[in-house]
């Protein structure tokens, strides 16, 4: 589905009906990754997935981004399909960088929040070094040079050794992405600020879905987010990697429909 947000064209997802649902993807990936959850979900919650400015098919806008600037680009796009109350926000990765932001920016529209392989503080010296190299990488050598360097970080061994299609899909996602939208979203993680006070200072419900061997997020930011936010809980999803909405998407389901009650509750 499409709308236009701004003068942008915006893809996006929009199935089931009651609490919704907001999916929002990692870098530099889409809203594919959230296939197996609209699929799945769709029975509890309406379940929305946009995919972010220069991703998936949603056009970039020229111009500096941060990651509150995809917040806002979150909330518009909510307002424009008539989402008027509170919502339950899931970002993976990057994307939960993005409903961490959120949550800063509009706490009450939060009614929960659900934080997939990410983590709540910054990118230190050498992680804002790796920024600058991937987007010269990225202006260089395009968005298959980002997909090739990304591949071997972004699942469980047993996902590689049991199932070459979904790593053959994620790299067909990456591919996908334009770069002005990758160079845009490089610059938005680097800069981004820390969001543990975010966490410190609210009650609302918040799921922590970690993957048991992802490489990209360690476990001990994991538990700092668990140990920030006092209404949390943390669920570790065995066999999964960073990408666990599409390794573990039973597992994946399972943990958001057990946590959409308590979220519509609060
Ligand atoms: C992502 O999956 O969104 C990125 O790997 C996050 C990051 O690079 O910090």
């Amino acid at each position: 589905m499409y709308l236009t947000l701004n003068g942008r064209i915006v893809g996006y997802e929009d199935s089931g009906s009651g609490l919704p649902l907001v999916l929002i993807h990692g870098y530099p990936l889409n809203r594919m990754i959230w296939k197996a959850q609209w699929e799945g979900l769709s029975k509890s919650a309406r379940v929305l997935a946009p995919d972010l400015r220069g991703f998936g098919e949603s056009e970039m806008v020229p111009g500096t981004v941060e990651i509150s600037t995809y917040a806002d680009d979150v909330r518009e796009f909510l307002q424009a399909i008539g989402v008027k109350g509170r919502a339950v926000i899931c970002g993976l990765s990057m994307g939960g960088y993005i409903a961490l932001a959120y949550l800063r920016r509009y706490p009450e529209n939060v009614a929960g929040l659900i934080l997939a392989n990410t983590k709540a503080t910054p990118d230190s010296d050498e992680g804002k070094a790796g920024r600058d190299k991937n987007i010269a990488l990225a202006q260089e050598k395009g968005a298959e040079a980002i997909a090739d360097g990304m591949l071997p970080k972004l699942f469980a061994p047993k996902t590689y050794a049991s199932n070459p299609e979904l790593v053959a899909q994620a790299r067909r996602i990456m591919t996908s992405s334009t770069v002005p939208g990758i160079v845009a979203a490089l610059g938005a993680m680097r800069d981004r600020p820390d969001s543990t006070d975010v966490l410190l200072q609210s009650d609302t419900p918040v799921l922590i879905l970690a993957g048991s061997d992802d490489a990209l997020m360690p476990m001990a930011e994991q538990e700092k987010m668990k140990q920030a936010a006092r209404n949390s809980t943390l669920v570790v999803i065995p066999d999964a990697g960073h990408l666990s909405s599409m390794e573990q998407p039973d597992a994946f389901n399972n943990a958001v429909a057990e946590f959409l009650p308590q979220a519509a509750r609060a």
